[in-house]
């Protein structure tokens, strides 16, 4: 029997790589997501249908499905397993976006593969076990996409607690404009922790700070005061930006939207390349989108709260 699962990719309000230092990070469920179907099967197989690529437990594997090997061989491990499964993976995220891709797909592997196989896993251990693949893939993940794959909605989340759902008073739209340019999330990380090593006392306090605007910055999504929202989420793309995580694209795509009437803007993610979000007021979204359009973004509105991890026994909805 065939069992499917859906997770979304993310987007972080506030608060990317200082939350790996210990920082609160505001982060949301988008729209888009990872689809996994999976079976019990023989072996461990693995077909990912936008990357083109497949693995099975007897060939070299190629390398960008090895955290989603990671991923099965845990899981069957976890659920005490001996048959195998057969997983075909499909995404709309881009990967290495800064959208959360490599979690929506452990979070919807580990999902559909220990439902196809008649276990019910509650949402902390399916986070448990996506957090081996991350680790594969970034090093030393804070965790907050997985949370956000996992559990859905809006999040306050601190790295090792569970995260907090904030209820949110009106419906809150963003809009993400995709740079075009891929970056390792890896390497962006281990590119601001040097600024740890280089000014631990100015770091410490900017982790401090971090965690407090992030306090403020839910306060204010909560109960829909978008400017104080978009005046934090500046100061947060000023200071990535100076801490050398943002680029020249980056940089034009946040000014862009500030000039096109949004009230926020920032990078979203590791930056180095992937994702902006900006904010416009209430009731502008669709026009703004259009005039980011026209000048060649390929801007998107989300639309938030949205729903977590899904899954499903049969038919792809
Ligand atoms: C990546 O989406 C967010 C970072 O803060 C890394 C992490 O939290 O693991 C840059």
């Amino acid at each position: 029997m065939k069992f499917f699962a859906r997770a979304p990719g993310k987007i972080i309000i506030t608060g990317e790589h200082f939350v790996v230092h210990g920082s609160l990070a505001l982060a949301a469920a988008i729209d888009r997501g990872a689809l996994v179907e999976a079976e019990a099967f023989e072996r461990i197989e693995v077909v990912s249908k936008n990357l083109g690529l497949s693995a099975s437990g007897t060939k070299k594997s190629p390398r960008p499905l090895k955290p989603t090997l990671e991923t099965i061989k845990d899981t069957l491990e976890f659920v005490g397993e001996r048959r195998g499964a057969r997983v075909v993976i499909n995404s709309d995220l881009p990967v290495s976006s800064g959208l959360g891709s490599s979690s929506a797909v452990a979070v919807a592997t580990v999902a559909a593969t220990s439902s196809a196989l008649g276990h019910k896993l509650s949402l902390e251990e399916i986070v448990d076990l996506a957090m081996v693949s991350e680790k594969v893939v970034h090093g030393r993940p804070s965790g907050v996409d997985v949370n956000v794959a996992a559990y859905g909605g809006v999040i306050l989340f601190r790295m090792g607690e569970r995260p907090r759902q904030i209820k949110l008073n009106k419906n809150v739209e963003f809009i993400i404009s995709y740079s075009g340019i891929e970056r390792k999330t890896s390497r962006m990380v281990a590119k601001f922790s040097d600024m740890r090593q280089m000014y631990p006392n100015i770091f410490a306090s900017l982790v401090l700070s971090s965690s407090r605007l992030t306090e403020m910055a839910t306060d204010a999504l909560a109960k829909s005061d978008l400017t104080t929202l978009g005046t934090i989420m500046n100061f947060f793309h000023m200071v990535l930006s100076r801490l050398g995580v943002s680029t020249r694209k980056l940089d034009d795509m946040v000014e862009g939207a500030l000039e096109a009437g949004c009230l926020g803007a920032k990078l979203t993610g590791a930056g180095g390349g992937g994702c902006t979000i900006a904010l416009p007021r209430y009731g502008e979204a669709k026009i703004i989108e259009e005039v980011l359009k026209k000048r060649g973004s390929d801007a998107s509105i989300v639309r938030l709260p949205l729903g977590g991890v899904k899954v499903w026994k049969g038919e792809s909805q």
